[in-house]
């Protein structure tokens, strides 16, 4: 198989609505390809890349580590607790100041919702969103997307997001791209934690049993507390009514699987015995996180 085709480059991937049906494709694929050529090309050599993540991270940022490295990058970690933000320098002088380095691109992650967009206003070189806020998370819905493919041979699926979906940003870049392709999404949760409507989602349930039933994926989520100024509900109900473990996971048909875009929290939304098991492909998703992060700097920055 040759080397599937490149596409004109478009800058910045702020939002999983800044690719088509068809460029989302071209990523998973080419994310496969990559998966199983294993060497790759140093198209990034001699590239500079900062990440500047402003919240927590262990996958998103250590995977485009790998992924920039893989690619024969050289990666520039910011580090907002022991840098000059202290001093009450702000976050787009820290960019600025970064960018008159002669960096080639940013991946950020930020809190506020819309910051990456804010911004794209005023730095030249392309901006990759980590995650803003509750908004977006784009480059987790194309890992996501991937392993789904990888899985099904098509992304036409029936998929429950069970949790905390109005804080998750990646619950909204995963049903936004999925829509694309024609998938079912199903919301599920209590009702403080799904919205009321969402454009384009069949299942909107406080039913776990209404949302597995006969569904392909279960999309489990952390409850995000770090959102949540004090937690509309009791957690010991969240996890009676919500958790997917051996008994609820019958809900769903046998061939459906179970994933989590990670950190989990062990025994709330998703129990022990599960998390690792055959029907679990939350690692998988990891993996397939450092190729999709490829697919994607190969589009925005090579
Ligand atoms: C998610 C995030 O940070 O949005 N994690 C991730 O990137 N894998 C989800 C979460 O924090 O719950």
């Amino acid at each position: 198989m040759g080397l599937p085709k490149r596409e004109v480059l478009s800058v910045d991937l702020i939002s999983i609505n800044d690719l088509s049906r068809d460029e989302i494709m071209d990523i998973i694929k080419d994310a496969l390809y990559m998966k199983r050529k294993k060497d790759s090309v140093p198209i990034l050599k001699g590239k500079f890349i900062v990440t500047a993540f402003f919240e927590p991270s262990t996958r998103t940022k250590l995977s485009f580590h790998r992924a920039i490295k893989g690619l024969g990058g050289e990666v520039i970690d910011f580090i907002p607790s022991v840098s000059a933000i202290q001093k009450g320098e702000t976050d787009i002088d820290t960019l600025l100041t970064l960018q008159a380095m002669d960096i080639d691109a940013f991946v950020v992650r930020v809190r506020r919702n819309g910051a990456p967009s804010e911004w794209k206003e005023h730095i030249k070189v392309p901006i990759i969103n980590g995650g803003d806020g509750t908004n977006q998370h784009p480059t987790q819905a194309l890992l996501d997307m991937t392993t789904m493919y990888e899985h099904f041979g098509r992304l036409d699926l029936k998929v429950a997001i069970v949790g905390d979906i109005i804080h998750s940003r990646v619950a909204n870049s995963l049903t936004q791209g999925l829509l694309k392709f024609g998938a079912e999404i199903r919301m599920c949760g209590p009702e403080e934690f799904v919205p009321r409507h969402y454009e384009g989602v069949s299942l909107i349930t406080q039913s776990l049993e209404e949302a597995l039933d006969g569904v392909d994926v279960i999309y489990a989520l952390r409850v995000q507390k770090e959102r949540i100024e004090k937690l509309p509900l009791n957690i010991d109900e969240f996890f009676r009514r919500y958790q997917i473990n051996h008994k609820t996971i019958k809900l769903a048909p046998p061939h459906a699987v179970l994933m989590h875009p990670g950190p989990f929290n062990r025994n709330i939304e998703v129990s022990d015995n599960i998390v690792y098991s055959e029907r679990s492909l939350i690692l998988t998703q990891v993996k397939n996180g450092v190729y999709s992060r490829m697919a994607v700097l190969k589009r925005v920055v090579a």
